[in-house]
């Protein structure tokens, strides 16, 4: 591993703690104006202090998001097809390596549809994606297990995450389940894990809780924080599971206090099937 891309991956999962609060913002690339995404600056720029690295497509950040923001960058690199297409596995890369270069990412995120119509196309496509990463020290976070029809028990999780692991990725984004020690146990790279569609914010702590004390280094959430009724809340109260080991009864209260204190919902709703992909 070069030095360029271990300094990066530093970036992304933090050396102080082998741990990252990753926010993903990256849903509009296929299900458009996501609810709570709506105007992507407003939702990003408060929280952004409070995240270890943004997750969004080229578009957003070029449109929405300030420069100056002193936030790592994993850009979202597969795509080509929306919620309005049954297959959604139909992915191909669609930012290059040079523009993920130029806009200074410190990772490349791409998902893998493993089972799905299109597998061969998009494992095919993380291998490339990691010869140019390492060509140019960029990590590769692959993303397993999205679509609505997938079981996402630990047997299918493991054998997504593991292809993954074995095509290259530096970091595998997958969904919690249980035995998930088998999912991380088997898979060689860092795990983070998904949020998925909006549960209760207790529930969603429980979610990070569980699953970086089975092993994750922490989470690449979105929906779960940005849906919030205190997004503020939210994010510094995954922030605490993950990175102070809190437990779930003291990161809801961190929640609470910021949802008091007056963390206001950031989103209004109207966003296209936001449920499809979780
Ligand atoms: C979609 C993604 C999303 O970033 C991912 O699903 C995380 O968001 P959420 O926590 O809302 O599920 O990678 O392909």
């Amino acid at each position: 591993m070069s030095w360029g891309l271990q300094n990066r991956l530093a970036r992304i999962i933090k050396p102080a703690t082998g741990r990252t609060v990753m926010l993903a913002v990256d849903h509009g690339y296929f299900l458009g104006p996501t609810s709570g995404l709506e105007c992507p600056d407003a939702t990003c720029t408060p929280l952004a202090p409070f995240a270890d690295t943004l997750m969004l497509t080229r578009g957003v950040l070029r449109n929405c998001i300030s420069p100056a923001l002193d936030v790592p960058i994993v850009l979202r690199v597969s795509g080509g097809n929306s919620v309005l297409e049954e297959d959604l596995s139909n992915e191909t890369i669609i930012t290059s390596i040079e523009e993920c270069i130029r806009m200074n990412a410190a990772g490349m995120a791409l998902s893998i549809f493993v089972g799905a119509p299109h597998q061969h196309q998009t494992i095919a496509n993380l291998g490339r994606l990691v010869d140019e990463g390492e060509r140019y020290g960029i990590p590769v976070l692959a993303v397993t297990a999205v679509g609505k029809d997938m079981v996402r028990d630990s047997r299918y999780l493991s054998l997504a995450s593991r292809i993954a692991a074995e095509m290259g990725a530096h970091v595998v984004k997958t969904y919690y389940c249980d035995d998930f020690e088998k999912v991380v146990g088997t898979c060689p790279v860092p795990i983070v894990i998904a949020g998925g569609k909006k549960i209760s914010e207790r529930e969603a702590l429980e979610l990070a809780y569980n699953g970086v004390n089975s092993g994750a280094v922490g989470v690449d959430m979105g929906r779960n924080i940005f849906q919030s009724d205190s997004p503020l809340g939210m994010i510094k109260a995954v922030r605490a599971v993950v990175h102070e080991n809190a437990s779930v009864d003291d990161a809801f209260a961190i929640y609470e206090s910021e949802k008091v204190a007056g963390g206001a919902a950031l989103g209004a709703g109207g966003g296209l099937a936001d449920d499809a992909k979780a």
